[in-house]
C-alpha cells in the first residue's frame, strides 16, 4: 500500500457537466501524478451552488491543507471560502472568482482581455473600425460569474464604438450550456431576419447557436460565430470545420493550481494573481493545433 501522503489538497469543482470542466479535472489529476506528497480529493458540485457549498464544508471538516475551488458563481460561494480561511485553510481560487480579498491566490485567464480580443476581431470581421456594420447576437455565460461580465465588457469596449453594429439581444444568458444557447438562438432567428455575427461566451454555446442556425436552414446566412475555450476536441475542431469562425484559448488552471498549492505547502510565498495566456484560434492555426494534440 502507498504510504500516507504528507498533505491533503481538496479541490472543489463546480460541475462536470461541461467539457471544459472535464478537461480541467484531467489536468489537475495529471499533475497530481507528479506530486507524490499530495493526496488530492476532488468533489463535484454538480452545477449547484448548495452542493458545492456542502462539498467545501466537507473538505473543511476533513482539514485539507489547502482548498482549491473553482466556484459555480461568486456570491453563493464567498461565505464558505471565508469559513475555510477562518479555519486557517489557505484558499486558491481558480477561473471564476469570489467576493473576498482574503484568498491566498487567484489563477485564471484574463477575461476582459479575451472579451476585448473577441470585440476587436468582431469589428474587423464586420468591416473594420469606423465602418463595421452588422446585427450581433451575444449569448452570455452565467450571470453570477465574473468571466461572463468580463467577456461582455471587453467585447463591448470595441463593438459599442461602432454605430453600424446593432445588438439584437438584451443580456440573455445561456448559463454556459449548449442546449440553452440553442434555444436562445432559435428564438433570435425567429425574431430577426438578419443576423451577421454570434458571440457566445464559450464554445459550447457558440456551437449551440450554430446548430440552431443549421436546423433553421440559415447557417450559411450567419457569417461569423465566435466562441471561447479552444478545447482541441470541441472549439478547435468546430473552427477547423468552419462551424465556428474563431475561438480564444482559455487554458484550464488545473495543473498550475496544484503546483501552486504544493509551493505554498513547501513554505513559499505565492503571488496574489496568476494570469493564464490566451490566443486567437482561426482556420489558419486550427489544423496545427489539432495535429499537435494528435487529433489529425
Ligand atoms: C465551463 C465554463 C467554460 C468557461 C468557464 C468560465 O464551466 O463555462 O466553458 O470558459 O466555465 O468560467
Amino acid at each position: 500500500a502507498r504510504a500516507a501522503a504528507k498533505w491533503k489538497v481538496g479541490f472543489s469543482q463546480c460541475t462536470t457537466l461541461e467539457p471544459w470542466r472535464v478537461q480541467f479535472n484531467k489536468d489537475i489529476q495529471a499533475e497530481a501524478k507528479n506530486q507524490p506528497d499530495v493526496d488530492l480529493v476532488i468533489t463535484d458540485g454538480q452545477d449547484k451552488t448548495e452542493k458545492q457549498v456542502a462539498d467545501c464544508e466537507n473538505l473543511i471538516v476533513q482539514q485539507v491543507n489547502v482548498l482549491l475551488i473553482s466556484p459555480k458563481e461568486s456570491a453563493g460561494l464567498t461565505g464558505v471560502v471565508e469559513k475555510a480561511i477562518d479555519a486557517k485553510i489557505p484558499v486558491i481560487v481558480l477561473d471564476r472568482n469570489v467576493d473576498t480579498r482574503r484568498i491566498t491566490q487567484f489563477i485564471g485567464g484574463d477575461n476582459v482581455a479575451i472579451g476585448r480580443a473577441a470585440g476587436e476581431h468582431a469589428v474587423k470581421l464586420l468591416g473594420g473600425p469606423g465602418k463595421a456594420t452588422g446585427n450581433v447576437v451575444e449569448i452570455w455565460g452565467g450571470m453570477g460569474t465574473q468571466p461572463a461580465h468580463d467577456r461582455h465588457d471587453g467585447f463591448h469596449a470595441f463593438t459599442d464604438k461602432e454605430p453600424g453594429i446593432k445588438n439584437l439581444l438584451n443580456n440573455q444568458s445561456g448559463d454556459w450550456k449548449q442546449d440553452k444557447a440553442y434555444n436562445i438562438m432559435t428564438t433570435a432567428l425567429r425574431n430577426n431576419e438578419k443576423i451577421d455575427l454570434v458571440y457566445g461566451h464559450n464554445d459550447p454555446m457558440a456551437y449551440g447557436a450554430y446548430l440552431a442556425a443549421k436546423d433553421a436552414g440559415r447557417d450559411k446566412d450567419i457569417k461569423f460565430i465566435l466562441g471561447i475555450d479552444g478545447l482541441p476536441d470541441e472549439g478547435v475542431t468546430w473552427v477547423s470545420k468552419g462551424q465556428l469562425t474563431a475561438t480564444f484559448l482559455y487554458a484550464t488552471p488545473g495543473a498550475e493550481g496544484l503546483r501552486q498549492a504544493v509551493k505554498l505547502l513547501k513554505g513559499e510565498q505565492l503571488q496574489p494573481v496568476i494570469t493564464l495566456p490566451t490566443m486567437l484560434i482561426t482556420k489558419d492555426n486550427a489544423q496545427a493545433i489539432l495535429k499537435k494534440n494528435g487529433l489529425l
